[in-house]
């Protein structure tokens, strides 16, 4: 586990779960809500679009776009972390939670690009990210100065004549160890991630109304969701006692003795009472627990916590370099919905900030097979049960960018991971080609606007090289032609938004055992549709018993589809969904 890139781990461990499915029920359509019918954009702000040359992308860039998302057809953005901070972890380091990173803007663009977001229908989800705070926050300042110092207690401490802590493992740390020693006062503090991401101690209630004063200055801003970060992790053992042996070997133990804290759940409903309940808003959970009951008690509307959560088990299926089987993507999916059928919410996706590029990773970056398979993919995303989170650049088929240098990386989970294996003699040419194909910067490569410099994205060096092909792949180019990923993106974005059948309707999987497509029906109060995804680089072919049942052709990413009575034939990455009769 020591050696897997923070790509491949966030993967495994926020989101290993196994449990086996609850038997299918009708669908909940009587709990219909705003978030559940939502459709996410998720914009990484540092890639997304730069107005004053320094190579980051900033508020005024979203502000200048805004009319491109609302043409998406998608009416939720969330914008990951935008507050001050050093960006050791490009702003998952917060060193004050109520102001602008100054390289995005101030706090009068903020207020702007959220009027702008609400006059066009575009709701807005802030990152919360609250299971830590950067070293440079003056809370840890004041924590660090000394033992008795007011904010001690913001933070886990462990005065060093106890002894070495127990070992805890931790995310970015270049020696793996989530201990700090810090000589001012003698004592190590708590970090699961970087040394720079010292963790907040949820167990103190000023700490936890710290938050909540934080949350509401945002939802009085008009914030309409709160996603909240590796909130799974919130909530300890206090105690830290020593682990059993082995441990780690069963990625959900990680969960369970890092996080899942005995008190995680009397929070949130705190958390509820005190701001989320107050405010028309909903809250994301990064992290879905290590069982489905873990889950269920996040979400569950009788619980008063949160309103969704994301596994990860989807998102950790591609983390081999030799792919994924079709069969495990199924049984993942299938079996996360089938848990949720009668109860609580999911949310839907196949990339985000902490992944590689989608189609780099599910579907075919071929120049021959990437176009259609981005459409393919999009395809599942937008007609599954759950709120889709649709990653920047995905609309338009943007792929790794495949650095093989270490030092093309920016991400710290890269960087120290390289180190981290270089110390204990570990095999860094497998590391690299890892990396190639998993690391987060594959899919954090500036926006590809157009064929111009840089692709438009800024005058100045982009803080991340503009990935080559754009002069393909770019928002441009693809506006213009009727065919393409983007218009077809946009195409199914509104076939889900005219159909409440592809947010609330029932899923069944049909031909479980096909080895190249992915078929499956969803059905609401009478009205049914067929997906039919081929997922693999040859033709497929599909015999349907009730062939007559076929109705029109609501999408297809092909010009026709093959068809014989009831025997389809599906073309490469084929994507057709059916109305059924
Ligand atoms: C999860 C975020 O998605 C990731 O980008 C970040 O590095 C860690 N949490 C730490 O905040």
């Amino acid at each position: 586990m020591k050696k897997i890139p923070y790509a491949i781990l966030i993967a495994m461990i926020l989101g290993a779960c196994t449990d086996q499915p609850a038997p299918v029920e009708s669908p909940d359509t009587s709990g219909r809500a705003w978030w559940k019918e939502a459709i996410i954009y998720q914009a990484y702000p540092r890639s997304f679009k730069d107005t004053d040359g320094d190579g980051v992308g900033d508020l005024k860039g979203i502000i200048e776009k805004l009319d491109y998302i609302k043409s998406l057809g998608v009416n939720m953005v969330w914008l990951n972390p935008i507050y001050s901070s050093p960006n050791d972890d490009n702003g998952y380091d917060i060193s004050d939670y109520r102001n602008i990173m100054p390289e995005f803007g101030a706090m009068a663009d903020f207020d702007a690009m959220i009027k702008g977001m609400h006059e066009r229908g575009i709701k807005f989800v802030m990152d919360v990210v609250v299971n830590h705070s950067s070293d440079e926050h003056e809370w840890f300042k004041q924590s660090r100065s000394s033992r008795d110092n007011p904010y001690r207690d913001y933070y886990h401490w462990w005065p060093a004549e106890k002894g070495k802590p127990p070992y805890r493992w931790s995310y970015f740390d270049e020696n793996g160890d989530a201990w700090q020693y810090d000589s001012l006062t003698n004592a190590y503090y708590l970090h699961y991630f970087s040394r720079k991401q010292p963790d907040l101690n949820w167990e103190n209630p000023k700490v936890r109304q710290e938050v909540y004063d934080i949350m509401k200055f945002w939802a009085e801003k008009g914030v309409d969701g709160f996603r909240l970060d590796a909130f799974q992790f919130a909530s300890k053992d206090t105690t830290f006692p020593v682990l059993p042996e082995g441990y780690e070997k069963d990625v959900r133990n990680v969960i369970k003795h890092y996080g899942m804290g005995p008190h995680l759940h009397e929070y949130l409903q705190e958390m509820n009472r005190e701001v989320l309940s107050k405010y028309d808003v909903f809250a994301v959970s990064e992290g879905a627990g290590s069982t489905f009951e873990d889950a269920h008690a996040l979400v569950d509307a009788d619980r008063n916590e949160l309103q969704m959560a994301y596994h990860f088990e989807g998102v950790g299926l591609a983390s081999s370099l030799d792919g994924y089987k079709l069969s495990d993507f199924k049984e993942v999916y299938s079996r996360w919905d089938s848990a949720f059928a009668k109860d609580g919410w999911l949310s839907i996706f196949l990339a985000n900030h902490d992944n590689a590029r989608m189609v780099s990773r599910y579907g075919n970056d071929s120049p021959e097979f990437r176009d259609v398979s981005s459409k393919m993919l999009n395809t599942f995303i937008l007609s599954m049960r759950g709120t889709p989170y649709c990653y920047y650049g995905d609309e338009l088929g943007m792929t790794n960018i495949d650095f093989d240098k270490i030092e093309d990386y920016k991400d710290i989970a890269a960087i120290n991971g390289y180190k981290k294996v270089a110390k204990e003699g570990g095999d860094l040419e497998l590391y690299m080609k890892y990396l190639q194909f998993l690391s987060r910067d594959n899919g954090r490569t500036p926006m590809q606007w157009d064929t111009s410099e840089n692709a438009g994205f800024t005058t100045g060096t982009p803080w991340l090289p503009v990935n080559p092909n754009y002069l393909e792949i770019n928002v441009e180019k693809e506006t213009a032609d009727p065919n393409s990923c983007l218009n077809y993106f946009k195409k199914m974005v509104k076939l889900r938004k005219d159909n409440p059948v592809l947010v609330y309707g029932d899923y069944q999987i049909i031909q479980r055992e096909h080895p190249q497509i992915y078929a499956y029906t969803r059905t609401l109060d009478g009205q049914k549709m067929l997906v039919l995804l081929n997922f693999s680089e040859q033709n497929a072919d599909i015999t349907l018993p009730e062939s007559d049942a076929l109705g029109e052709v609501l999408i297809n990413n092909y010009e026709s589809v093959e068809r014989s009575g009831g025997a389809l034939s599906l073309k490469p990455y084929q994507a057709v969904i059916f109305s059924v009769k």
